[in-house]
């Protein structure tokens, strides 16, 4: 018994060690500013990352929306106004001009934080370079050229 829980406890050490040294092989920290991890963000990770995001986005063109608005060509849009049907808070709305990199970034650190009384119930992703990969992702998706420089 004791040895199955020990062996159980290892497995989960040696997978949660298993994630740190994929950061270090990018060369960049998480904690990188943003043009940085940009330059190493893969989109094809983000397309994983976004499993979190899919219980209320969808993301291909056309698609409609769930809990959260569809999120094709969101990098391209004014935020608050990506989906036309889509009932937004008055707090997302009143932010303002388009969506960025930068702003992404922020609100996808913390969308309480970006917009006080969003609907968005989502912690955030404490880590720069998830962030960084699901905002390629993003970009990949109907966003046209990505500059986050
Ligand atoms: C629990 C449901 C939920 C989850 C999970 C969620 N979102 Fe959202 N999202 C929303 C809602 C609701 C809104 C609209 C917020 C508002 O109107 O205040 C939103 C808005 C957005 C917007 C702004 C859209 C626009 O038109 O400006 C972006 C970008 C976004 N979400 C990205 C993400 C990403 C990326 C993830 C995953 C990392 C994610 N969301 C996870 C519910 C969710």
């Amino acid at each position: 018994m004791r040895a199955a829980v020990r062996s159980t406890s290892l497995a989960l050490a040696a997978s949660l060690a298993a994630c740190a040294p994929a950061a270090r092989d990018r060369g960049v920290s998480p904690d990188a500013p943003l043009a940085a991890r940009m330059k190493v963000a893969d989109a094809g990770a983000g397309r994983a990352v976004f499993r979190q995001c899919a219980a209320c986005h969808t993301i291909n063109e056309g698609t409609g929306d769930r809990d959260g608005p569809n999120l094709y060509g969101v990098t391209r849009a004014q935020v608050g106004h990506n989906s036309q049907r889509f009932g937004y808070t008055a707090a997302l709305q009143s932010v303002g001009g388009a969506w960025s990199c930068e702003r992404l970034d922020r609100w996808l650190t913390n969308p309480a934080a970006f917009a006080p009384g969003t609907s968005m119930h989502f912690p955030g992703l404490r880590d720069g370079l998830t962030r960084a990969d699901v905002i390629a992702y993003l970009y990949a998706n109907g966003g046209g050229k990505l500059d986050c420089s």
